[in-house]
């Protein structure tokens, strides 16, 4: 059973519930949480994924505790019906967290796919790096991306036999929506020529100032450089909504436009001419895959390797750091190079593979054992 309720669960779920669904020896059960509801709903339209149970417990300006709660009430009846052999879930939000805690009261097996992402910083990011420690506190199986995050699960003594290195299923999930030739209306509306820069923003930790920050820099560098387009697909949190079109509403050439399709949003990336978010890393592990290079609107990451390799570049929040950054990508074509030259350190595009063949192994163990 895949268990998720996120717009990136949804997208980076995707491959591994294709492995499950060809697999002879597995049924697939796909329960969705419904944390966010239109966001979630594009992936599963664009995927053709057919939950088998929706909870739909998405309110406006959720809290941290709803969610939580709605989800462990909400799964309760349903493991206790459907008994999984196994249940998957996938990063670091809270409907990761509260279902793997579900799952364990019911002492269901639990897999997490993206194990071992880690900044030590309990408040960086807010709530997803206490999330992703508790749900391994808890899992039984752990799919690392890398090397780094099975060494960090290593770290905290969990059992090595039971850690299996995939790659990321977000490189999997790449394989089913780059398109050749593409194109889209805000595309169209650039001039030849202008060079596009595609952002991402809506961390909680960021919402308020910080992101206020990074956009007063934006607004300067492109007021500047008139050849530049910002095409940003703004999520629909209302927070992030407000500070976005108080920034920007005024501002040629900075483009505000509903949340995209991933189909739109991979091909828009591939598209870019560089990339500037704060998303808990899919832009992160999908731009290296599109040898985009990445301004990370953050202080820390869980994903050093990409920084390491020289595809991301960390550059916080700060007005003159951030504009300090995207001048140097705009005006130093070897600086360009380097980062999108850079070899790609999450994966090769078969990590629900290794995933759906660990979880065989792992339940022909369990069988063996009743
Ligand atoms: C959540 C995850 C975060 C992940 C992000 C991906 C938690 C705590 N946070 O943050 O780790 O990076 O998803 O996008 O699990 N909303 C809609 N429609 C939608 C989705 C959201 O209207 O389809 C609005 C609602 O008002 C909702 C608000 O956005 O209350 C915030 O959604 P929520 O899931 O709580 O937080 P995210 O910032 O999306
Ligand atoms: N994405 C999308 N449409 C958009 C913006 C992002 O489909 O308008 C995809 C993107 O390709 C990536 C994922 O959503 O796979 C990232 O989700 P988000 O930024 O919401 O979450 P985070 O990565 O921060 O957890």
């Amino acid at each position: 059973m895949t268990i998720f309720g996120t717009r990136p669960e949804a997208i980076k779920m995707f491959p591994v519930i294709k492995e499950i669904e060809t697999n002879p020896n597995m049924v697939s059960s796909v329960v969705v949480t419904g944390q966010h509801r239109e966001m979630l709903q594009q992936v599963l339209n664009i995927f053709h994924i057919h939950p088998d149970y929706n909870l739909d417990i998405m309110e406006k300006k959720q809290t941290l505790s709803k969610i939580t709660s709605k989800v462990i009430l909400g799964l309760d009846q349903i493991l206790e019906k459907e008994q999984p052999d196994l249940i998957l879930v996938h990063g670091d939000t809270t409907t990761t967290m509260a279902a793997s805690l579900s799952a364990f009261y019911h002492q269901i097996p639990i897999g997490h796919v993206e194990a071992g992402l880690r900044t030590w910083d309990k408040y960086s990011p807010f709530p997803e790096e206490i999330n992703r420690v508790i749900t391994d506190d808890m899992a039984d199986l752990y799919f690392a991306p890398t090397q780094l995050s099975k060494d960090n699960l290593l770290k905290e003594h969990h059992d090595a036999n039971k850690i299996y290195i995939t790659g990321n299923t977000a490189v999997d999930a790449l394989k089913y929506t780059i398109q050749a030739n593409y194109t889209h209306e805000v595309l169209t509306q650039i001039p030849r020529g202008h060079k596009m820069i595609l952002l991402t923003m809506h961390r909680r930790e960021n919402q308020g100032q910080p992101m206020r920050n990074v956009f007063k820099a934006i607004k300067d560098v492109v007021m500047a450089n008139p050849k530049i387009d910002i095409v940003y697909p703004v999520h629909l949190s209302p927070r992030v909504q407000e500070i976005a079109h108080e920034a920007f509403d005024n501002v040629d050439n900075v483009h505000l436009i509903e949340p995209l399709d991933v189909i739109d949003f991979h091909n828009m990336a591939a598209n870019s001419y560089f990339i500037m978010t704060d998303s808990g890393g899919v832009q992160q592990e999908e731009a290296p895959s599109l040898n985009k290079p990445v301004l990370v609107l953050r202080t820390s990451t869980e994903r050093p390797e990409g920084v390491r390799a020289g595809t991301l570049k960390i550059v916080g929040t700060q007005t003159g750091n951030v504009k300090l950054a995207m001048e140097e990508l705009l005006n130093s074509p070897k600086k360009y190079q380097a980062m999108s030259n850079a070899k790609n350190p999450y994966g090769d595009g078969y990590a629900a593979k290794r995933i759906i063949k660990a979880c065989q192994e792992y339940l022909g163990e369990q069988e063996s054992v009743q």
